[in-house]
């Protein structure tokens, strides 16, 4: 009956039914309607409220829920929570675990196991009798968002597991990833349409992983690791190395990149050998997650508040920094394409100052909604010129200025056209003495 209503309308009866429900719950002690009822009428009201955010007020119910009242995704609750991971960013943080482990354990005789720490988003898969049937997003830990449809689009999570001894409940946790080569197909193929360019293969994975639309979540490049479990009703490993290799067996992506049972010697030798393939990696890592390999010891050391004490991420320095964009310059290149560049107060990435990034062209300027003035983020992954890659939106003071790519050449004031079905600018004078300066220097540089 009310969904004939206009939002607002449907919107205020809503409040007033469930607050009036609300009221028969706790107070009265007297409901009038299920707990299923009243979940549906909250969540009609989220998604009236999402959609039509102008009639969103400071005492609607929904604000009760708490966190994000993003969508229409039921949440999950996860058995045991899912856990987060101290860091380490120097060796001497990485010896101080170790010795901590050490005391508790009144031995130093401890092998690790070591992984990447992949830069995406995690995941639970829960198996009941070999079959899939919910996966959810960590949230905060310990309730998630299911995202069962979403999940059964990627194809490396096995639907069904084979396996004589599995079982009856099993709780697989990882790390949903996109490849860069992937991401930055995905995001060349979203310019293109026009659409909005993700930050990152993080945002991109964790922006595919909470589609409503599972179809939309079936087009992205997904792919995942298995770095552990929940709850395995029962059955327990003698490591985590046995673990990963039952998990593996199973048919669950396990990195190839991990390493079991190192001294802790072997673990910071390791380190800095993953540090130094981080950036011919085909996915984005930001760490080492160093974990202790018996299960005894684990059960010994326990859990904090919201980390286990058996494990740490040793971080990788950070490729990304914020500066402020002091202005944006065209450059013409040798085949007269004009290319705006940022100028940024220096900063220092990785150990060298940036004080250039690229912008790629006019179209992802004004997608991201880059303005001169703003604070951004910038990242430099090895050898590649570094490049923004988003605005602080929320560090504006109103002062930004946007930023729109000249009508005539910067250099020789002649016609820019848009070359068709590109987005690139281009200067079609073929004597611009830019285009020219180019050319001779192309002519003699290594790569010509
Ligand atoms: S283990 C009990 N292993 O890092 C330990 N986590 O800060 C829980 N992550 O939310 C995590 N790669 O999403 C583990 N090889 C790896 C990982 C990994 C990435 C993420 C994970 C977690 C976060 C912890």
């Amino acid at each position: 009956m009310t969904k004939s209503l206009p939002p607002e309308e449907e919107i205020k009866e809503l409040r007033k039914t469930l607050l009036r429900h609300s009221r028969l719950y706790h107070e009265l002690d007297d409901p009038e309607i299920s707990d299923a009822g009243y979940d549906r009428l909250m969540a009609r009201l989220l998604h009236l409220e999402s959609r039509f955010p102008q009639f969103m007020t400071q005492d609607s119910p929904t604000r009760r829920v708490g966190a994000p009242p993003l969508t229409s995704f039921e949440s999950a609750r996860h058995s045991l929570p899912m856990l987060s991971l101290d860091n380490a960013f120097e060796d001497s943080d990485v010896k101080d675990f170790h010795n901590r482990c050490a005391k508790i354990l009144k031995s130093d005789d401890i092998l690790y196991t070591v992984e990447p720490k992949l830069d995406g988003v995690a995941i639970e898969l829960i198996y009941e009798n070999g079959i899939l049937i919910r996966a959810a997003t960590r949230g905060d830990g310990t309730t998630g968002e299911v995202i069962t449809d979403n999940a059964r689009t990627i194809r490396f999570i096995p639907l069904t597991l084979k396996d004589d001894g599995l079982p009856s409940k099993l709780e697989v946790r990882g790390e949903v990833i996109i490849r860069k080569q992937d991401f930055e197909e995905l995001n060349q193929r979203r310019g293109a349409k026009g659409e909005s360019l993700f930050a990152n293969p993080r945002n991109a994975a964790a922006g595919s992983l909470r589609q409503l639309d599972s179809r939309i979540t079936a087009s992205r490049p997904l792919g995942i690791y298995a770095y552990g479990v929940g709850d395995l009703s029962g059955i327990s490993f003698e490591s985590h190395s046995s673990l990963m290799g039952y998990l593996a067996r199973l048919g669950f992506p396990v990195n190839d990149l991990m390493r079991p049972g190192l001294t802790i010697d072997q673990v910071l030798d390791y380190y800095r050998e993953l540090e130094d393939r981080r950036d011919s990696l085909p996915y984005e890592i930001d760490g080492m997650v160093i974990k202790v390999d018996s299960s005894d010891f684990q059960k010994i050391l326990g859990i904090k508040t919201r980390s286990p004490r058996w494990a740490i991420a040793y971080k990788f320095p950070a490729v990304e920094e914020t500066t402020t964009l002091k202005d944006i310059l065209v450059q013409v290149g040798r085949t007269g394409i004009l290319t705006p560049v940022a100028v940024l107060e220096p900063v220092e990435i990785g150990g060298v100052v940036v004080s250039r990034a690229t912008l790629h062209n006019q179209d992802q300027i004004s997608e991201m909604d880059i303005r001169v003035g703003d604070t951004v983020l910038v990242k430099r992954a090895g050898d590649v010129i570094p490049k923004v890659t988003k605005p602080v939106i929320s560090l504006r003071d109103g002062t930004e200025t946007p930023f729109v790519m000249p009508r005539v050449c910067p250099v020789c004031r002649g016609d820019v056209h848009r070359i068709p079905g590109e987005v690139a600018l281009k200067c079609v004078n073929a004597s611009c003495p830019a285009q020219l300066k180019e050319h001779i220097r192309h002519f003699v540089s290594k790569k010509a």
